[in-house]
């Protein structure tokens, strides 16, 4: 059994881990992962609050959230994949997620980072496969980078990370990212101000931040596209109806809860490419 500590950013892995889990038990059809389930029953962690609040109507939306967050980075991964089969596939912040695995196309190479600790949990219950490698580095600690082979491209994917950045870290991240692997890709998820003030009763509460106002949070890729002359294109598409429509798939509730996410709190999931 492995242990994550609590009340700390890295204990956040298990919000999306658990969600995926939940997922596929209720919605076997859209988000089968049974990996999800092995890897939960190896933790030692008291599963039974996040179970209790999870298995509500409000909770399972946002086990919705997290497997189509999933989903849809998978998705930006493969489309990059086409054109770079050799890439580099690198998961930034990965917490306990097996993304890259579920992109393998046998050539390409993965590479998940995480903090020192995360990793070492890591490497015992997701060892790294052929053509893998976790990396146990602070991701505003810029060594991760010569760590990266770019030589056949690289698409970079950032899911539930960057709520915790402040929004000048991230900038600062990303105008190297774009001096250091020209051509490559970066896709994450976004939310806008409001979206990161209701997290800061669930997600945002574990790693102890209440104030978000300098946490990043977008309403417009247009903010980003300001950041960097290296920046070929920044797109954006709707985080839950995007990439495939689950609309017609969920309750009322839930759709409800989707546009409400759509229009109000601005859930995104952005592209950026470097020149
Ligand atoms: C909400 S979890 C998401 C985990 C994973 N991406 C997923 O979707 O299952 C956020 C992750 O980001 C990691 N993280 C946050 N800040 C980080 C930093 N500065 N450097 C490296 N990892 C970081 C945390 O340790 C945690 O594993």
């Amino acid at each position: 059994m492995y242990h994550i500590k609590k009340n700390t950013v890295q204990e956040t892995l298990i919000i999306p881990l658990f969600g995926r889990k939940v997922c596929s038990e209720h919605f076997p059809d859209l988000f089968e992962d049974p990996e999800a389930e092995r890897i939960c029953s190896m933790l030692d962690y008291d599963f039974t609050e996040k179970g209790k609040k999870m298995e509500s109507a409000v909770g399972l939306f946002g086990a919705l959230e997290v497997a189509q967050r999933q989903y849809d980075l998978a998705w930006e991964v493969k489309d990059y994949l086409k054109e770079h089969p050799g890439a580099a596939v690198v998961n930034l912040g990965c917490g306990l997620d097996d993304t890259f695995r579920k992109c393998d196309n046998g050539v390409c190479k993965g590479y998940n980072i995480d903090m020192p600790d995360v990793i070492e949990v890591r490497n015992e219950i997701l060892p790294a496969g052929e053509r893998e490698i976790n990396l146990g580095y602070d991701l505003n600690d810029e060594r991760w980078m010569d760590e990266i082979d770019p030589s056949n491209g690289a698409v970079f994917f950032a899911s539930g990370v960057f709520y915790y950045f402040k929004t000048d870290a991230v900038r600062e991240l990303f105008q190297k990212m774009a001096k250091r692997f020209p051509s490559a890709t970066i896709v994450f998820d976004t939310c806008n101000k409001r979206g990161a003030k209701m997290m800061t009763k669930t997600w945002l509460k574990e790693a102890g931040i209440s104030d978000v106002n300098a946490f990043f949070s977008i309403e417009d890729k247009a903010e980003i596209e300001a950041w960097c002359s290296d920046f070929a294109s920044v797109t954006a598409r709707s985080y839950m109806r995007g990439y495939r429509d689950i609309y017609n798939e969920v309750r009322i509730l839930h759709k409800m809860m989707i546009r409400f996410c759509d229009s109000l709190v601005k859930m995104q999931i952005i592209k950026v490419a470097f020149r």
